[in-house]
């Protein structure tokens, strides 16, 4: 009798114990209940050489959650066709952490791909500020920031040093290198990405958000593109191309080919991500210890970076949440973080790393590139971003190849997007 009244008080006090680990696994893991074991990272597959490596540290040490890598294409606009064909199977969905672009996480979220996570469970706090903003939808955490973006320019340092000339603050100074200097030295003047893909769109809203200018307003519903200040960004690149300071060639760069003809001695000024600056100074570059970076020039001084990068999100259905959201927070952890810098030539979202004497170092546009992030707008907020995004790229292509003005792009854009945010 003793001995069943102590079993049976045991029992209660085990089943209370194991209510409660279901229960904060159920809560850790966001929605949907705990579950531990082998896990699927989808990518974009560029720029991933450095990743292998970090996923090997976890799975040593995490041998019944093994992380398998799946590297999708490079371009970001095919890995988004492939990750939504995926993911719209539901259930047969082979990835269970997906690398998401950040202009990406109001559809996933919107369309119920993705799981809401715990914010407690990951370290919000210690990153640079406006990264946390494109993880969220509707109030709620979709996924965690992982990789920042933010445009910059690079110079050739040496020619503009040569020539007694300033990197330029103002579009007018650029435009007025680019026309008069790069000639001199058998150069072409300025090359951003402007091929009609998601990298056109970026360079479109930096031209128009410096000039002032929006394309949809905060809710990501409302249309706010017909201004005076979205026709004079969209006209900065489009007298480019006609005057010649952009050369045609851009027409066709994606970011690997204009860092190219950068690399290549071709370029004096170029709009990329920071990858480029680390790239092209490598060892073996032709122009390496030769360039600079600066924040993107706009009409009246500095301009508006667009805010670029990545965040991870947890696949809806998979059997391991709890394994996803411990990955998750394993790739946004400090020593992680820095190899994203370190090795993978990537702009950690941690605000500590920026500071770090030895990054700075190593990694001199550091202090630039966390101005120019912080200081960096999203692009627009919308389950529909996607379409919003082609339309943006189909009518600045027209104006781009001369077959529409800046004037009647702004109308057009209006009345397009309105017709896709009423879909
Ligand atoms: C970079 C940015 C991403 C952007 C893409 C455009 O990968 O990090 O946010 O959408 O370039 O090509």
């Amino acid at each position: 009798m003793r001995w069943n009244r102590a079993a049976a008080r045991y029992l209660l006090v085990l089943a209370v114990v194991l209510t409660g680990c279901v229960a904060s696994n159920a809560r850790e893991a966001g929605n949907g209940g705990g579950g531990r074991g082998p896990l699927t990272l989808a990518t974009a597959g560029d720029l991933t050489g450095y990743l292998g490596p970090l996923l090997e540290g976890w799975n040593r040490t995490h041998p019944g959650e093994r992380v398998t890598l799946v590297e999708l294409p490079d371009s970001t606009d095919e890995t988004h066709a492939q990750m939504t064909t995926d993911l719209r199977g539901g259930d047969s969905s082979r990835f269970d952490v997906l690398n998401i672009d950040v202009n990406w996480t109001s559809e996933f979220a919107a369309a119920g791909w993705i799981r809401p996570l715990p914010r407690s469970r990951f370290p919000l706090r210690s990153f640079l500020p406006p990264v946390v903003d494109t993880a969220t939808y509707d109030g709620r955490l979709y996924a965690v920031p992982y990789v920042t973006n933010a445009g910059l320019l690079l110079y050739r340092k040496d020619i503009l040093a040569k020539e007694g000339v300033p990197p330029p603050r103002t579009w007018a100074e650029l435009e007025r290198d680019a026309k008069t200097i790069a000639p001199k030295y058998g150069l072409d003047g300025y090359a951003g990405q402007l091929f009609p893909y998601e990298g056109l769109t970026v360079n479109v809203a930096e031209a128009v958000y410096s000039a002032g200018g929006s394309i949809l307003g905060a809710d990501g519903d409302r249309v706010t593109v017909n201004s005076a200040a979205a026709r004079a960004g969209i006209d900065f690149l489009a007298r480019g191309v006609r005057e010649g300071w952009i050369p045609k060639a851009a027409l066709t760069y994606q970011e690997e080919e204009s860092k190219q003809a950068f690399q290549d001695g071709r370029l004096l000024f170029l709009r990329n991500w920071p990858y480029a600056y680390a790239v092209a100074s490598a060892a073996g570059s032709k122009v390496a210890g030769k360039i600079g970076a600066v924040r993107l020039p706009g009409p009246h001084g500095p301009g508006t970076s667009v805010l670029g990068g990545s965040n991870l999100a947890v696949n809806t259905h998979t059997r391991h949440p709890d394994s996803a959201a411990r990955l998750i927070a394993y790739l946004t952890s400090e020593p992680v973080q820095r190899q994203v810098l370190t090795r993978g030539a990537l702009p950690p979202v941690r605000a500590a790393l920026y500071d770090d004497p030895d990054l700075v170092k190593r990694f001199p546009y550091l202090p630039t590139l966390r101005t120019a992030v912080v200081t960096a707008s999203p692009r627009p907020k919308s389950p529909h971003y996607d379409q919003v995004s082609l339309v943006v790229q189909a009518v600045v292509h027209d104006v781009l190849t001369g077959h529409e003005t800046s004037g009647s792009a702004v109308r057009r854009l209006a009345r397009e997007l309105a017709a896709v945010s009423r879909r």
